[in-house]
């Protein structure tokens, strides 16, 4: 065996007797309480129906783009679509990518410069994170939603400062103070990016988000939609000014040298935007969210308080959250562990995702499993 394979084989052994091996899982039949489907678009058969038609009308014969945007693969729909999307956030202008990681390290590779500084939520998702270690600016973290903290680093910042947040947080499932972070970059003279991952689809009249829930849409520098979580499709926007839109065509290392989403799936993005305009998927999912939390909140149970769609069980260790999985998997919920050092040690909990298709007899069933666990 050479060097190099006796190194992996020595990374997996520790990583296993860590009990931290991660493996590909196949789909299952189990109630889905894990996938980031929040509104069911992923899986929706009209919604597939209108996709198939609007792609056989639109993009007859095309399978794959050819080249990047700057190169052959970009479309006039494309740039549409950008635009419409872009007004629906009520944003200037957006600029699609083809993940939200892909965005994500785009945009805060580009932008920060030596000299600048980027300060962070201790949280943030790890694309933000290698998005940032790309950078040369200065970094700085501040403890989870801790608005002190963010001052003392603001007032410790040089050059352009960027502050870096989710508006809804992937693994805890709770919200940014926006306003308060908003009102503090103002005072700093710092940009406020928002990572709208797990807030789209669920916040805002229509499900534009976070940021337009609390009004602040002209008060961020720059907005990430992705669309794999409750747009149901595939891909990202960074959503900003039509001078951040071009600096990133200019810029972003990301976006220049790939190749460019085939057509069928920007038009798989641009029917599910349309999709979410036709019924009331806020309500519906805020409905699910608030069944759930009348009855938790009747138990003694360690979690994170969360109005959005991800719900959160604590438990001491990672051995403790996975039989905790396995327990409830074994009973028919597909529920999925978050372990440490995904989470801090300590904190690794059941991360429940709940969607408009859990039915409310399926909450109820999840909550007595729950309980019998605690
Ligand atoms: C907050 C956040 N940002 C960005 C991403 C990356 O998005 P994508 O899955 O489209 O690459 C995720 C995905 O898990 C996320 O949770």
């Amino acid at each position: 065996m050479s060097k190099a394979h006796s190194f992996l084989e020595q990374r997996l052994k520790e990583r296993s007797e860590k009990g931290l091996w991660r493996s590909l899982k196949h789909e299952n039949s189990l109630v889905d309480f894990s996938s980031n489907d929040y509104l069911g678009f992923a899986h929706s058969a009209a919604l597939h129906q209108y996709i198939n038609a609007e792609t056989k009308r639109i993009a007859p014969g095309l399978n794959g783009s050819g080249g990047s945007r700057l190169l052959s693969g970009n479309y006039a729909y494309t740039e549409a679509t950008e635009s419409w999307i872009a007004s629906f956030h009520q944003a200037e202008a957006g600029l699609i990518f083809n993940s939200g990681y892909d965005a994500n390290i785009g945009l805060l590779s580009a932008i920060p410069q030596r000299g600048d500084t980027i300060i962070t939520d201790e949280l943030i998702h790890a694309s933000l994170i290698d998005g940032s270690r790309l950078s040369l600016a200065n970094r700085f973290k501040f403890g989870h939603n801790n608005i002190n903290e963010l001052e003392q680093k603001l007032k410790q910042a040089t050059g352009n400062i960027y502050v870096v947040v989710e508006s809804i947080y992937s693994m805890d499932g709770d919200a940014a103070p926006l306003k308060d972070m908003s009102e503090l970059c103002q005072k700093y003279g710092a940009n406020l990016i928002v990572d709208e991952a797990h807030a789209t689809g669920i916040f805002g009249p229509s499900g534009e988000g976070l940021v337009m829930q609390l009004g602040l849409q002209n008060a961020v520098f720059a907005r990430i939609v992705t669309f794999g979580k409750a747009i149901g499709t595939h891909g990202a926007i960074i959503l900003g000014s039509a001078v951040l839109r071009n600096y990133l065509i200019n810029f972003a290392r990301s976006f220049i040298y790939t190749t460019a989403m085939p057509l069928h799936n920007i038009i798989a993005i641009r029917c599910a935007y349309e999709w979410l305009t036709k019924e009331k998927y806020t309500e519906q999912i805020h409905q699910k969210i608030d069944s759930y939390n009348l009855l938790i909140n009747k138990l003694n149970i360690k979690n994170i308080q969360s109005t959005s769609a991800i719900q959160t069980l604590l438990f001491n260790n990672n051995s403790e959250a996975r039989n905790a999985a396995l327990q409830l998997q074994e009973k028919g919920f597909d529920v999925r562990p978050i372990l440490s050092p995904t989470v801090p040690a300590g904190q690794e909990r059941l991360r429940i995702c709940l969607h408009t298709y859990n039915t409310e007899a399926e909450i109820t069933a999840l909550v007595q499993q729950l309980k019998e666990l605690i």
